[in-house]
């Protein structure tokens, strides 16, 4: 039988709920101190690895993937069915994988009945390649953007981001990885057999109501999914194993680490290894970065990988983002007898300071309510324009007392500050995400070397799709040098939301 344990309560006012089976804790408890599910998660269905995706290459030498977004039916373990979104199948997609210098194509088919996008979450291609909003795929249709791959090793990943309906979209499913690899990668002593000993681990906190349907509001869900499984655990098989930590959650923040402490190796961060690995005990991830650990094991031995309180300061809906939350999330179970692993390798992937001194301009980006530099979101309006082959700082401050961080598309940037010092190890490697503390100003830098199109813009935004439906979003295009901001496709988009 289940094992039932009740959690004590903590504070006045706290509330009793009682969830459904599928694995989860049959009992949990909220209260001041925030939801704790450690040590009461059962843990008793097999981690599930999405596939690879297939490819072929066309005439042209191009990798060719099909991805088709569709509905489904989930088993979550709950009495009944939910109904889900996913690409090639129920719930998520397949792992897309691709080589730096390959040439790559996808041919999107949209099997919904309502418009949706494909976005390539820290890739760098053309602006009408991106998957934006601007690159809305009509039901029926196929979008077949392609491009070079032409960035280091990386985990990347990809989801809709149609106008104003991210939220909706990626919590019914419709996420998936999309990993690089480059010369270097391949020939580093790390990890690199998938799902054997290079697991992807897509984070997902999900609500269910009482008959088994998501809950679509914005808050954050009691039930954490690993790769689309609650309650799941992976079965370890070699001494070291490498997890690609993915925050695939509408809004929820996550500080990882072990259960018995025991530190990990991080080795990479959003866009790709870091210069040499750092031991650590904890790495927070707010929605849309991801983190490569490596972590030891012992033959025989369980371990979990949880999610600890994040410690930020003046959050007034902290609560919002769950960070006060303790959860388990994937545990990790030794066999008897494991293969050995390679030391990891001291030296990664040297990576070239961006110097502040290259920079041409600064620009300042102030983020409180739903809006940036007190401006939401308009499909029609070019609100920066950088010139091609450039280096900026941005500096970017949360202004508000809500959880914010900021993405930016087609870059990949370096942290050069945050709250006036050297980031921590965590953020000194390539990143296209970054958590926004309170009251501090964080400064990046980034180069936008080549792609210029006057009329097609990126992005920029708080990835809490909440927010970035509601307008916490900007667009910015690269030009040539002395050329003007063309105007934005705006056919079709005629929602608007508040
Ligand atoms: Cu992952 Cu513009 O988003
Ligand atoms: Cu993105
Ligand atoms: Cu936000």
């Amino acid at each position: 039988m289940r094992r039932r344990r009740v959690v004590a309560l903590v504070g006045a006012g706290a509330v009793l709920a009682v969830c459904g089976g599928g694995g989860v804790a049959t009992l949990v408890a909220w209260s001041q101190a925030g939801l704790d599910t450690a040590g009461q998660v059962d843990f008793r269905n097999r981690l599930a690895v999405p596939p690879l995706a297939e490819s072929r290459i066309d005439r042209e030498g191009r990798r060719v993937f099909d991805l088709r977004a569709q509905e489904g039916r989930t088993d979550f373990g709950r009495d009944e069915a939910t109904r889900t979104w996913g690409f090639d199948g129920d719930y998520l997609g397949p792992t897309l994988r691709a080589k730096r210098g390959e040439r790559v194509l996808v041919n999107v088919v949209n099997g919904l009945d309502e418009p949706t996008s494909v976005h390539w979450h820290g890739m760098h291609l053309p602006a009408r390649m991106d998957g934006g909003p601007h690159q809305e795929v009509r039901p029926g249709a196929t979008w077949s953007p392609h491009w070079t791959v032409g960035q280091p090793a990386a985990t990347l990943w990809y989801h809709p981001h149609p106008h104003g309906e991210t939220a909706k979209h990626v919590l019914r499913g419709l996420a998936g990885m999309f990993i690089l690899d480059d010369e270097r990668s391949e020939g580093l002593a790390l990890p690199r057999e998938y799902g054997v000993d290079d697991i992807p681990v897509i984070v997902q906190d999900r609500q269910f109501d009482s008959r088994g349907r998501f809950r679509e509001g914005s808050g954050t869900g009691d039930t954490i999914l690993v790769n689309g499984i609650p309650g799941a655990y992976l079965d370890v098989r070699t001494e070291r194993v490498r997890l690609r930590l993915l925050n695939a959650s509408n809004s929820r923040m996550y500080t990882f680490g072990l259960s018995d402490d025991r530190p990990f190796t991080l080795i990479g961060s959003d866009g790709g290894l870091l210069p040499a690995p750092h031991s650590m005990t904890r790495i927070r991830l707010s929605p849309g970065e991801r983190a490569e650990i490596v972590v030891g094991m012992e033959a025989g031995e369980n371990v979990t990988l949880r999610s600890f309180p994040t410690n930020l300061h003046n959050i007034l809906s902290d609560r919002f983002a769950g960070i006060r939350d303790m959860l388990d999330v994937l545990q990790l179970r030794a066999e008897s007898n494991l293969a050995r692993s390679p030391e990891v390798p001291a030296v990664l992937a040297p990576i070239e300071p961006l110097g502040p001194a290259s920079a041409v301009t600064t620009r300042k980006f102030a983020l409180s309510g739903r809006q940036i530099n007190g401006e939401r979101m308009d499909m029609g309006r070019i609100d920066e324009v950088v010139t091609r082959d450039t280096t900026e700082i941005w500096e970017i401050t949360k202004e508000d007392g809500t959880l914010h961080n900021f993405h930016v598309h087609d870059v990949q940037f370096q942290v050069l500050s945050v709250g006036g010092v050297k980031p921590p190890v965590e953020l000194s490697g390539w990143k296209d995400t970054i958590l926004l503390p309170p009251n501090e100003t964080v400064r990046i830098i980034a180069r936008f070397a080549d792609y210029a199109d006057p009329d097609v813009p990126y992005m920029y935004h708080c990835h809490i799709l909440s927010h970035e439906d509601a307008g916490m979003m900007g667009q910015f295009v690269v030009v040539e040098p002395g050329q003007k901001a063309g105007r934005p496709d705006t056919q079709g988009h005629h929602k608007s939301h508040g």
